[in-house]
């Protein structure tokens, strides 16, 4: 949670915005795969980020399914990048110290409803953005809107946690 941050509603300004980049069309400088169960023990400090196997790339693992969403921490699929794999349906899955308020790009599977959170345990009275569907966002420094409640959404290095329907 970041309440410095908070969106900026503005239903005029509220622009359609949409991915033009696909997640795995980048490779970013830093790209680290781990399961949800892990990250999430991770997140409640009974491991560590330097737990996480050094599996390369995105593009070598299973395949691109739901319950896999992939972020990084700059705009475009930049910077640092954690695919968090094998959530569950519904499974919260809150962000560890490496991504909590940093996420500016987001990119989940095909197959799912992502709901993203600016506070940890997916706590529905906190400000969210969904669904998010793939291929996700590029940039959310950007507007979004999803056709729901109020104006666009602007959701940069506010998200503490997420989970995905399917
Ligand atoms: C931390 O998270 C892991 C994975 O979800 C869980 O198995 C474990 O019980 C949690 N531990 C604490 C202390 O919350």
């Amino acid at each position: 949670m970041k309440l410095s941050l908070f969106a900026t509603l503005s239903a005029t300004a509220a622009a359609a915005f949409s991915a033009s980049i696909t997640p795995a069309s980048v490779t970013p400088e830093h790209v680290k795969t781990v399961d949800a169960a892990m990250y999430k023990a991770i997140a409640n400090g009974t491991l560590s980020l330097a737990d996480i196997p050094s599996v390369a790339r995105r593009d070598d693992l299973q395949k691109r399914d739901a319950g896999n969403v992939y972020m990084c921490t700059a705009a475009n699929w930049q910077q640092y990048c954690v695919y968090i794999t094998d959530a569950g349906p519904g499974e919260c899955v809150n962000l560890a110290d490496d991504l909590n308020n940093q996420v500016s790009s987001i990119g989940p599977d095909p197959n799912q409803d992502c709901y993203l959170y600016d506070d940890f345990n997916c706590n529905v009275l906190s400000q969210r953005l969904a669904p998010v569907r793939a291929p996700g966002y590029a940039d959310l420094s950007q507007s979004i809107w999803l056709g729901g409640e109020g104006g666009g959404i602007v959701f940069n290095d506010l998200m503490s946690s997420y989970q995905c329907f399917y």
